[in-house]
């Protein structure tokens, strides 16, 4: 395929390949118990999580090394080469960089695109960049992802969800409860544009209401703190909750995006497979389940294993249930986000 393309659309879209990629230290909350005033019971009761993975601080492990590994994962599962790749979107809050994006980096650790089209005798390359989107980024880019094939400006896309917020948390008994939530992963598809219509996003959307900023949000400088709350430099690089605040944000609005995308899709919550979900926590994602009668198997959550995982969390679910062999052509997935921003929103997929 070459570089530039004319921009004939694919009428369907199918997740060819998945792949996940966690760092090596385990972070327990025995180990935490070690570390801050807090018990394994209240993280347990208060969140569901029981362990996490934590990238290394001397910079062999962060969002651009978890994010090839995941990316290759992928490409190896979708059994394509990676000069296939038209186009890489890395949906973090953590990248490497502002300035490289470091999905460019990742493109090219991957190979993505890569190759030599002799027939127009010039080099291919993938296009590639960030997308900031916080806890929701994963749900955003991918219906971004869906429509740049649709339009037939990619036909084979790879798309990661990679967050390393332990850099941005403070292990110390004022952190808490921050520092209890966040594990660090990356998790990425592979989109490809098909001829059947069948195949792709049967509904979705993608809200935001940013009056609600300072619920959740990171400060880099003395100027990013809301006009009410006193400047503190000890806090500048440290991720700030209201936990109370998107607690009861995510309680009400998780279900109510879910009965808004049922309905403009004219289903019921019966006839979706699998709901996948942002794993914030437990108490939130076994609420959805009990509004919509699903059984433990339709929404699953895998938060004790890994923490909240950011961009990362629903490609972790996802490859959960593909490598339990439990996503089948012709079922239908609804991917539900929602965070920072605040943001939340949903991509119903018939697969
Ligand atoms: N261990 C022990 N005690 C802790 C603690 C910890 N890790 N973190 C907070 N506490 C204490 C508080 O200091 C407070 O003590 P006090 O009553 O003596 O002041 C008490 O527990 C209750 O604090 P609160 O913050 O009200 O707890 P909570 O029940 O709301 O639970 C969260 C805190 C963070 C677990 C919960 O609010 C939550 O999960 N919110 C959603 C967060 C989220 O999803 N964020 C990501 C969005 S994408």
């Amino acid at each position: 395929m070459s570089t530039a393309r004319t921009t004939v659309g694919y009428p369907g879209c199918r997740i060819i390949g998945s792949g996940v990629a966690t760092p090596g230290r385990t972070l327990t909350n025995h180990d935490l118990e070690q570390m801050m005033d807090t018990s394994d019971e209240w993280i347990v009761q208060r969140t569901g999580i029981r362990s996490r993975q934590i990238a290394r601080k001397d910079g062999t492990e962060n969002t651009m090394t978890l994010s090839v590994d995941a990316g290759r994962r992928a490409i190896a599962d979708a059994g394509i080469d990676p000069s296939e790749i038209d186009l890489v979107m890395l949906a973090t809050m953590t990248p490497e960089y502002t300035c490289p994006p470091t999905a460019c980096r990742v493109a090219m650790e991957i190979g993505a695109g890569k190759g030599r089209d002799e027939g127009a005798n010039h080099d291919r390359y993938a296009g590639a960049w960030d997308f900031s989107g916080a806890c929701c980024g994963f749900v955003f880019a991918l219906n971004n992802a869906y429509a740049l094939i649709r339009a037939g400006m990619a036909r084979t896309l790879l798309l990661i969800g990679a967050d390393t917020l332990s850099k941005y948390v403070h292990y110390n008994t004022a952190g808490r409860s921050t520092a209890i939530l966040f594990g660090d992963a990356a998790g990425a598809i592979v989109l490809r544009g098909e001829q059947d219509p069948s195949v792709g996003v049967l509904a979705q959307a993608m809200l935001s209401d940013g009056s609600r900023w300072q619920e959740l949000y990171l400060p880099f400088e003395e100027h990013n703190f809301p006009n009410d709350v006193e400047p503190q430099r000890e806090l500048l690089n440290t991720v700030q909750m209201n936990g109370r605040g998107v607690f009861k944000f995510a309680v009400g609005t998780f279900p109510e995006i879910i009965a808004q995308t049922l309905d403009a899709a004219g289903l019921s919550a019966d006839e979706v497979d699998h709901f996948v979900c942002h794993q914030s926590n437990a108490r939130i994602l076994t609420a959805a389940r009990d509004r919509f009668g699903l059984d433990e198997h339709k929404l699953h959550i895998n938060i004790d294993r890994y923490g909240n995982t950011v961009a990362a969390s629903i490609p972790l679910v996802l490859q959960d249930l593909r490598s339990e062999g439990k996503v089948r052509e012709g079922q239908r997935i609804m991917f539900v986000g929602f965070g920072g921003g605040l943001t939340w929103g949903t991509s119903l997929w018939q697969v």
